[in-house]
């Protein structure tokens, strides 16, 4: 039986969202390209400060070992053990392209955010999952994919569909068993002044 981790919420919402989690776990099922093509167009759709659309992405799949092994070694040894029960890896890249005019476009990341929030939303509709990483190696990273040095490396992300807790390995299958927790909203949500909360926007109980 596949693992749900719902989150528990002080008001009903859809059931992307209540359902989507991270899990480590994968199974051996392959992804169809058909798949990944609609799951990047989801990304390619999200919005972007003056439709600059700086998101980047470099992906590797099972079905081309050598290059899937090219992927993987250049995530953290820590995150390899689960990493690699996965089908697809890839990694989110961000290009800082400046507004008209020259502006720094300090809102790349953001969007390059929404991008992957759409992907993961996508695969969580059509029964599969996504993982993003942060620890991974981000010089070797930059020189196996021959990284131009103005294009940020954000994280890496692994996607499939789920596997089962008890055929990861070391702590993990405990660690994927854990409970998903959340900051209460009022410790997110001001009015008035940062850090001032706002009492009707903070749920009873
Ligand atoms: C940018 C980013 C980096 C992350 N880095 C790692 C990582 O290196 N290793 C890991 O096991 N999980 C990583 N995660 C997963 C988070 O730990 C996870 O999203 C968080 O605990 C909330 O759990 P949930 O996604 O299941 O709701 C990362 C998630 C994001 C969005």
């Amino acid at each position: 039986m596949t693992l749900r981790k719902p989150a528990v919420v002080s008001k009903p919402l859809n059931d992307l969202i209540l359902n989507r989690w991270s899990p480590r776990s994968f199974s051996e099922k392959l992804v169809d390209n058909d798949i990944l093509v609609a799951l990047f167009e989801a990304a390619r759709w999200a919005a972007s400060c003056n439709n600059l659309q700086p998101w980047r992405y470099i992906l590797a799949t099972k079905s081309d070992p050598d290059a899937w092994e090219k992927a993987q070694n250049c995530a953290l040894d820590r995150n390899q053990r689960w990493t690699r029960t996965a089908p697809v890896i890839g990694y989110v890249l961000s290009e800082p392209v400046p507004l008209p005019g020259g502006t720094e476009n300090i809102w790349h990341r953001f969007d390059t955010g929404m991008a992957s929030a759409q992907l993961t939303l996508e695969a969580e509709s059509r029964g599969l999952v996504v993982h993003h990483f942060a620890g991974l190696d981000y010089d070797q990273t930059r020189k196996t994919y021959k990284i131009p040095e103005k294009i940020e490396i954000i994280c890496g992300l692994v996607l499939g569909y789920q596997g089962k807790p008890e055929d990861l390995m070391d702590d993990l299958p405990e660690r994927e068993i854990q409970p998903r927790t959340r900051k209460d909203l009022g410790d997110f949500i001001y009015k008035g002044a940062y850090g001032k909360s706002a009492p009707e926007l903070i749920p009873p109980g």
